[in-house]
C-alpha cells in the first residue's frame, strides 16, 4: 500500500475514533437527536474530512440507520440503549465506527457484552483469516451474557469510497466458508439484543445513496440529484441534509428520485421482537500482514 493511501485511511480512522467519544460524550438524558448530530458533522468538516454517512443515532429497538430529521425534537431519557455509528472520509478513504451507551447508567450487561465481543476480536484477527473464526468469537461471546447477536447484521469490507464492498462478517457462527482480505480495510460490528437476533425495515427513511442520473425533468429534482452525487459521490446522505439546502420541497422531490431509480432508501432498520439493540465497531487496516485498528 502506498505511504500516502495509509496516512488517509490512518486519517479517516483517528477523527472517526474523535467523533465517535463526541457522540458518546454527548449521550445525557434530555440531550437532542439532533444536537447530537450536528456536533459530529461540526468536528468532522472542522477536522477536514466528510462523514462517511450521516451519523446514526439508534435507540432501544432501532438498530441502525437512524439519522434525526431535519427538525428532529427526540431527546434521550435515562434508560435509553443509544448506538452512536460514525464515519470520516478523507478523500474517500473511509472509518466506520461506533459505540453504544445506556443513558446516565454506569453499567448495562447488554452493552458490556457487546464490547466485549468486540474487544475479543480487536485481539485475534489477522489478514485472510476465515471469517467464521471471527463470527464464532463474537456469537460466543454475546451468547455467553445470555443474548443474542444480530445474525442480519455485520461487519464488511471497505474501499475508496465505498462504505460496503466485498465480504460480509456475520455476527452469527457457521455462516460463512470464505476469509477475509489479506491488503485493505474491514469493519467489525458486534450487534447483541435481548431478543430474537433479526432486524427488520421499518417504513421510515432518514437516510439515501445516489445511484444513477434517470431522467429527471423537474429542475429542482435535477438540482439536489447533481448535488449529492458532487458532494457524497455514492456514499449515504442525510434527507436533512438536502432538506436544509433545498428547503422543505426537497422531500416530495427525493421521494419522486427514489421512484424513479436515481436514489436508494435505507430503511430504518428494528428488532423484530422490539428487542433492545447494543453494537460496538471498528476498522482494521491490513497492510503487509499487518493489523492496525484505526478506530482504537
Ligand atoms: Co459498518
Amino acid at each position: 500500500m502506498e505511504k500516502e493511501e495509509k496516512e488517509k485511511w490512518l486519517l479517516a480512522g483517528k477523527i472517526g475514533k474523535e467523533i465517535r467519544e463526541l457522540g458518546v460524550s454527548l449521550c445525557v438524558p434530555g440531550a437532542k437527536l439532533l444536537d447530537i448530530a450536528e456536533a459530529i458533522e461540526k468536528r468532522t468538516l472542522e477536522r477536514g474530512a466528510k462523514p462517511s454517512f450521516p451519523p446514526n443515532i439508534s435507540i432501544n429497538q432501532i438498530a441502525a440507520h437512524y439519522t434525526p430529521k431535519y427538525d428532529d425534537k427526540t431527546e434521550l431519557k435515562e434508560g435509553d440503549i443509544v448506538k452512536i455509528d460514525v464515519g470520516a472520509s478523507v478523500d474517500g478513504y473511509l472509518s466506520d465506527t461506533a459505540a453504544s451507551v445506556a443513558v446516565g447508567e454506569n453499567e448495562n450487561k447488554l452493552v458490556i457484552a457487546t464490547k466485549e465481543a468486540l474487544d475479543s476480536v480487536v485481539k485475534i484477527i489477522k489478514p485472510g483469516m476465515a471469517i467464521n473464526e471471527i463470527s464464532a468469537l463474537i456469537d460466543d461471546t454475546i451468547s455467553s451474557f445470555g443474548f443474542s447477536p444480530i445474525v442480519n447484521l455485520g461487519g464488511h469490507g471497505i474501499g475508496k469510497y465505498s462504505l460496503h464492498e466485498g465480504e460480509f462478517i456475520s455476527n452469527s457462527k457457521n455462516y460463512s466458508g470464505s476469509f477475509l482480505r489479506k491488503e485493505g480495510v474491514v469493519a467489525v460490528e458486534p450487534f447483541a439484543t435481548n431478543r430474537g437476533g433479526y432486524v427488520i425495515d421499518s417504513a421510515e427513511v432518514q437516510i439515501y445513496q445516489f445511484i444513477a442520473n434517470r431522467n429527471v425533468r423537474s429542475p429542482l429534482g435535477r438540482s439536489i440529484l447533481k448535488y449529492v452525487s458532487d458532494e457524497y459521490r455514492e456514499l449515504p446522505f442525510a434527507k436533512r441534509w438536502v432538506i436544509n439546502k433545498f428547503g422543505k420541497l426537497a422531500e416530495l422531490e427525493i421521494r419522486q428520485l427514489v421512484a424513479a431509480g436515481s436514489l436508494h432508501e435505507f430503511n430504518v432498520l428494528k428488532e423484530k421482537d422490539n428487542g433492545l439493540v447494543s453494537q460496538f465497531e471498528h476498522s482494521f487496516l491490513f497492510d503487509e500482514g499487518n493489523v492496525t485498528v484505526t478506530t482504537l
